[in-house]
């Protein structure tokens, strides 16, 4: 059986809290897409887990696999392994050969060039993605097959290293220093890849998955950030740069469509919108200086209620501690989501957030040149222009989350079922669970995807 986990709107949906709640049945979880820019929370028994790389498996001791799709930083990757052995725990973590590796230079391109396109930037995390990504598909990328081959790793570092400090000098006029140094990088990826072989984690991803799946192994897939920021059915330009909806699974683990089809795909919904990046957001609250397009401090509209949510739902970046833009829930981003990935279920977070709102809005379909529009243009210009139009929901109160969760999904307060329930029937899809919270215990299972299958 395989579950395939979706971000369903702009990443932070709660994925890793997801994967978590339904893990215990799984065998072994499998990243098939992105890299370091993902970032994962799972948190239980008082302890939080932040994971950028490692699947967020790794927290109960399952396999867990970055698939061919991945793009690998091992700097990354060893860093957070060792954290979590520092934590006690022992990941055991495989990467495909086939997965692209992150090289000092990429992280290097990925600064210059976001700093280049200026209103044209997304506001990445600048881990390297977008130019690891561009390297695999102009096909000097390396490989972490090529990368544990000694003599592939030095002749395809030699082409790329030299190719890229010409256009560091020509084109941006900056001296390339260290990211840009053949010996030193080549020295430092030996090392990575003397200890991905000591270690023994490099396997032919596909084939080691389609091994355990006839062995009778439940698979759950693990997608980062989200739908709208797929590289092909997201807010181009502002979105990045793999297929992080469900197609991607295909592609990014070696099984094909029939296999991941075979099981359910799971969209992970946040109650309301969180944007890291810049780009439109019909359905924003307030906004966030450098991101909201054309924002002025404290002269946007509904201040007050985007702080609120902000603080109740920790909207602020880990690292930086910025602001993060909130915004209603955006129905026609969620039927686009529904088709582009076929859910077959969605799980709906962040419902303890929302409470002690008077209402609650939801943008049900946009106005978009006098006309009623159910889901998203496809140009992220014209999606700029739509006007939601909102429904309202009676709010629901704060209560106590933890005996909701003991009890069950009929506990919750009666808006919040309503809530949840609009959403489910717009997407005619079920609900697999609802959070209340961010720990494991905080979600609230109404149908197991593997123990009810
Ligand atoms: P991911 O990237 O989709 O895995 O999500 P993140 O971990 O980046 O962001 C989700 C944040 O919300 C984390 O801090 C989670 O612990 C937290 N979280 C997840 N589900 C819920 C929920 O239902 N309620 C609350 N209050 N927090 C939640
Ligand atoms: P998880 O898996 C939220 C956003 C960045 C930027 C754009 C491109 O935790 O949901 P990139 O570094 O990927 O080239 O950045 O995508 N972004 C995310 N936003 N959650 C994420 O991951 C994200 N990963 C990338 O902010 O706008
Ligand atoms: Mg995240």
């Amino acid at each position: 059986m395989i579950v395939t986990i979706v971000g369903a709107q702009l990443g932070d949906e709660g994925k890793g809290g997801i994967v978590d709640a339904f893990g215990a049945a799984a065998d072994i979880v499998v990243r098939y897409q992105g890299g370091d820019n993902a970032g994962h929370t799972v948190v239980h028994d008082g302890e939080e887990y932040k994971l950028s790389l490692v699947p967020s498996g790794a927290v109960r001791d399952k396999i867990n696999v970055l698939g061919n799709g991945c793009v690998v930083n091992p700097a990354t990757l060893f860093d957070e392994i060792d954290a979590l052995r520092e934590r006690g725990l022992d990941p055991d973590v495989r990467v495909s050969e086939r997965a692209h590796v992150i090289f000092p230079y990429h992280r290097l391109f990925d600064g210059i060039e976001e700093e280049a396109k200026e209103s044209l930037a997304a506001g990445t995390t600048k881990r390297g993605i977008g130019p690891t990504y561009e390297d695999k598909a102009a096909r000097r990328g390396v490989r972490v097959g090529d990368l544990i081959a000694p003599e592939t790793l030095r002749e395809r570092l030699s082409y790329v290293v030299e190719q890229k400090r010409d256009i560091a000098a020509s084109v941006y006029g900056i001296d390339p220093g260290d990211a840009l140094d053949f010996d030193a990088v080549l020295a430092e990826y030996e090392g990575y890849a003397a200890r991905l072989q000591e270690e023994e984690m490099v396997v032919d991803g596909g084939a080691f998955l389609e091994r355990h799946l006839a062995d009778g192994a439940d698979l759950m897939f693990e997608g980062a950030q989200g739908t709208s920021l797929d590289i092909d059915h997201g807010i181009y330009p502002y979105v990045t740069s793999s297929n992080s909806s469900a197609g991607g699974a295909c592609t990014g683990t070696g099984l094909g469509p029939t296999i991941v089809g075979s099981g359910e795909v799971i969209g992970i919904v946040k109650g309301y919108l969180s944007r890291v990046g810049t780009g439109p957001l019909p359905t924003e609250l307030g906004g966030v200086e450098g991101h909201t397009p054309g924002y002025v401090e404290n002269e946007g509209e509904h201040e007050e209620l985007a702080s609120y949510i902000r603080d109740e739902g920790g909207e602020y970046g880990t690292v930086t501690g910025r602001a993060r833009r909130v915004g209603w829930l955006d129905m026609p981003m969620l039927r686009h989501a529904a088709r582009v990935n076929g859910f077959t279920g969605v799980v709906v977070n962040h419902l303890d957030v929302l409470a002690g709102l008077d209402e609650v809005k939801v943008g049900h379909t946009y106005e978009l040149d006098g006309a009623d529009q159910p889901t998203m243009p496809p140009t992220t210009e014209r999606w700029g222009e739509c006007e939601p139009v909102y429904r309202t929901f009676d709010g629901w109160p704060a209560v106590d989350w933890d005996s909701v969760a003991r009890e069950g999904y009929e506990a919750l307060p009666e808006g919040a079922k309503t809530y949840v329930s609009y959403i489910a029937e717009e997407l005619g899809v079920e609900v697999f669970a609802v959070g209340v919270g961010p720990s494991r215990d905080h979600t609230v299972i109404r149908k197991h995807p593997f123990e009810d299958a």
